[in-house]
């Protein structure tokens, strides 16, 4: 077995005096008397955290643990019901995944206990998996959201733009998770990074790694992570449509001449050159349900593409793709995108 390293030590005994107390957490008092945490309650937390700050999802929390207590009460509830209490958490995608995933869970008799498996249950990506693998089960792994990135990236004051080091830093975190306690090691690192180690204003006396933090050292602490240049790119705006019946949905063959010529790709408006990214919309242009945007780096410019799902009984495009076919292959990525961005 592993020895804990100091930075796990260090982590830990501040995290048994700090901790946050939350509805869905077990205190480290109680955890190490053997209390269990409810992997329903740490799941349901971590998909609604993806979407908002705790005061915000603290409130959805509760009231979806009062309508139904039990990841079998939230398989069982009707969807609309779901979508309903989700309004005002955003990205409705999140509540089909979730309402998937309790089916899926149900299904197969309770929560996978690893993160590996955790990855592959609707709605649950490399971040949650890790945190739910570790908070609800200690399997040592790490969760490595934006608060960890921070934390690392002046730890080990790396000057390279945050972009580009996230896999090593994920590497970094998962050197440094214990393999005992591997669910507070997590939740201390998400607390230091939401109490300590700040995005401005960060409050270094108190935290227990200052005496190694590299940054710390250089009195530099806020220049840490560094962000990526910014880009000179021109920019361009469009929408694009997921027409679907419910089992496929339509993509069309793109015109011989221009972008992806002859490729394959989702019915979309002209991509037309903007001054700025636009502000989200708020406003439709055509009766659906708005997905979400993704950005695309094309070589001569940089795209924001608005995706809006549209359900109906007869499906345009030359050719359908089924919703299960999990794979976009042929297509090119910023449609592999956007099909992934609805997908989740
Ligand atoms: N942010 C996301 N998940 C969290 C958790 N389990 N505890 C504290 N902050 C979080």
């Amino acid at each position: 077995m592993l020895p804990m390293t100091d930075f796990a030590h260090r982590l830990l005994a501040w995290y048994d005096q700090n901790a946050r107390e939350l509805p869905w957490r077990v205190s480290p008092s109680d955890r190490a008397r053997g209390v269990r945490p409810d992997p329903y309650r740490v799941w349901l937390s971590e998909i609604m955290l993806q979407q908002t700050t705790i005061p915000h999802g603290m409130r959805y929390f509760l009231r979806f643990v009062e309508l139904w207590p039990t990841v079998d009460a939230l398989a069982s509830a009707d969807r609309d019901d779901i979508m309903h209490e989700w309004a005002g958490l955003g990205y409705y995608s999140r509540a089909r995944n979730l309402h998937a995933c309790a089916e899926q869970v149900v299904e197969r008799g309770g929560f996978p206990d690893t993160a590996k498996a955790l990855q592959k249950l609707p709605g649950i990506g490399p971040y949650t998996a890790g945190a739910i693998a570790s908070i609800a089960f200690d399997e040592p792994v790490a969760a490595v959201d934006g608060n960890v990135e921070r934390v690392l990236s002046r730890f080990l004051a790396r000057e390279e733009p945050l972009p580009q080091i996230k896999s090593d830093l994920k590497n970094e975190a998962s050197k440094r998770v214990p393999e005992q306690r591997a669910g507070d090691f997590a939740q201390a690192f998400m607390d230091l990074g939401a109490t300590v180690c700040t995005p401005r204003r960060p409050d270094c006396p108190s935290c227990p790694l200052k005496a190694d933090c590299r940054a710390f050292a250089l009195g530099k602490v806020e220049q840490f992570p560094v962000k990526p240049p910014k880009k000179a790119k021109p920019m361009r705006h469009g929408w694009a449509y997921i027409i679907h019946d419910g089992k496929a949905f339509g993509v069309e063959r793109r015109p011989e001449k221009g972008l992806l010529a002859g490729m394959t790709g989702l019915p979309t408006t002209d991509w037309r050159v903007v001054d700025d990214e636009p502000s989200g919309p708020d406003l439709i242009d055509v009766e659906g349900r708005y997905i979400g945007r993704v950005e695309h780096v094309f070589t001569h410019f940089r795209l924001f593409l608005d995706v809006v799902e549209i359900q109906r009984d007869d499906v345009p495009g030359d050719l359908k793709i089924d919703i299960g076919q999990s794979t976009n292959s042929g297509l090119p990525s910023v449609f592999a995108k956007a099909i992934a961005l609805w997908r989740n």
